[in-house]
């Protein structure tokens, strides 16, 4: 009885999305109850120094890459609307910060991501990152990172950052292979890269970059190129994305025109267990599945990345969209830009939607995102006693050799790598599995949902 018996390599399966729950427009909208609910929640609670990441959303890009389907505007450098949105985050960040429950957190790990955050202009930016000081104290936080985007990082947004303590940058490279560079839309050329990468170095911040696999069109040697130029460059986290194409990324539309075609679920498989062989190889450790650290420069390692996964802390989010989980609600504010600077000027709520976790969807939460995105569970951290699905999945998942069991807790085998979503979905319920659809329901275009499999724009099963 091994692995593969479990889950043949044609149906091994991939979670495009890593939220548990998902919250959305169709089972999860706003209602006045469960708006006084939450609302009540956060200011009579007392969050008793619960651990916490924050995560702040900045929706505006540059260009679009033709793969990203993340929520973002393209906006021109002097767009007026970057400052509304400063505004009307700095409204949320005092909307928490009077909270008693947010105010009780202790925050951690803090990541402004996007989009890309360094479309602000300076000013904007500093905003932004003198009002998470001046609302939430961060006198506990060890990492403090910020994405960017190589065309809009520059000396000056990198001083302020800088100043402003954040201590991790990271960028997405994606690929060296100018064929795919082209296809994708991206930008910068191997002079800004150079440039930049003096810059950060400069200031002493560690490398971290994102690359992609499985990309269209994309074989196991350009991949090998990425991964080997990411080890022979020294980076000190390397990210490695394996490529979704759904909306509103504009090459969504070419594979669901059947004129793209992404790799199969094999193809992706091998060139995820290329590079994981590869980077354990080099001497890289795990951080997640995705991510992957040199050991002698640990200012790189996003522990904000982990504990995203873990019910041992709750998630701030703030900005368009963002969703984040916080005194047992999972929520998502809205994402539309204008809508959301409109629900700012009348003073919230910021949330479109809303959803109570209970102890039993924590627990399952840490079994679905601990198995997919850490490989393990500690049991300290289990709430309930097993649920029935839990108790089975687990004998089945031990039997075959795909889950090891200790006296602290559940881990993924090295068997099992590569699997660790077919995995995770064991504990997935039927409840948040109708959750996922309307997730992906309520994202902004049309998704196929019944065409062939060679067409399927996610493949997620
Ligand atoms: C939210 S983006 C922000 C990065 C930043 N704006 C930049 O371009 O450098 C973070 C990363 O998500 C990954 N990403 C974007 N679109 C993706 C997709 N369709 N599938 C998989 N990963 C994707 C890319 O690797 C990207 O660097
Ligand atoms: S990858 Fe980065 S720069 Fe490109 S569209 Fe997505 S968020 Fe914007």
């Amino acid at each position: 009885m091994s692995v593969e018996d479990l889950y043949p390599v044609d149906r091994v399966r991939h979670m495009p999305f890593f939220y548990y729950p998902t919250v959305n427009t169709d089972t999860d909208q706003l209602t006045d109850d469960s708006e006084v609910a939450f609302r009540r929640d956060l200011a009579d609670r007392s969050a008793e120094r619960r651990k916490a990441i924050l995560y702040l959303h900045v929706p505006f890009c540059r260009t679009h890459c033709s793969f990203c389907f993340y929520n973002i505007n393209v906006v021109k450098e002097d767009d007026p609307v970057m400052r509304a949105y400063a505004d009307a985050l700095l409204r949320e960040m005092e909307f928490y910060a009077k909270s008693a429950y947010a105010r009780g957190l202790s925050i951690e790990h803090i990541f402004i991501g996007g989009g890309t955050p360094t479309r602000l202009p300076d000013a904007q930016l500093r905003r932004v990152l003198q009002g998470l000081r001046d609302h939430f104290d961060l006198s506990r936080v060890q990492d403090f990172t910020i994405e960017m985007n190589l065309e809009t990082m520059s000396p000056s947004n990198l001083e302020l950052c800088h100043e402003l303590g954040v201590n991790r940058v990271s960028f997405g490279w994606q690929t060296s292979v100018p064929r795919l560079r082209k296809f994708l839309a991206l930008v910068p050329s191997e002079e800004t890269l150079a440039d930049r990468l003096s810059h950060l170095e400069r200031l002493g911040y560690p490398l971290i970059w994102d690359i992609m696999y499985a990309l269209p069109t994309q074989t196991a040697q350009d991949w090998d190129v990425d991964v080997k130029r990411s080890i022979d460059l020294g980076v000190a986290c390397i990210d490695i994305h394996r490529t979704d194409l759904v909306p509103p990324a504009p090459l969504y539309h070419l594979v669901r025109e059947g004129k793209l075609e992404l790799p199969t679920q094999a193809e992706a498989l091998a060139q995820y267990l290329q590079a994981y062989r590869a980077l354990k190889d080099a001497g890289y450790v795990f951080n997640t599945f995705q991510q992957f650290n040199r050991p002698d420069v640990p200012s790189a390692v996003s522990h904000y990345g982990r504990y995203y996964y873990r019910s041992s802390h709750d998630m701030l989010a703030l900005g368009p969209g963002a969703m984040g989980i916080a005194a047992s609600w999972a929520y998502m504010n809205e994402r539309d830009i204008a809508d959301y600077v409109a629900r700012a000027k009348d003073g919230g709520p910021f949330w479109s939607c809303a959803h109570h976790v209970s102890d039993r969807t924590w627990q399952e939460r840490d079994f679905v995102l601990g198995m997919g995105q850490l490989w393990s569970v500690p049991k300290s951290l289990l709430r309930d006693a097993l649920s029935p699905q839990q108790d089975a999945a687990l004998e089945k998942l031990i039997a075959h050799g795909a889950v090891v069991e200790t006296p602290e807790e559940y881990r993924l085998s090295e068997d099992a790598v590569g699997y660790h979503f077919s995995v995770a979905s064991e504990f997935q319920t039927q409840e948040e599995l109708g959750r996922n659809v309307g997730y992906l329901r309520s994202m902004p275009s049309e998704i196929v949902w019944n065409s062939s499999r060679k067409r399927t724009a996610t493949r997620a099963e």
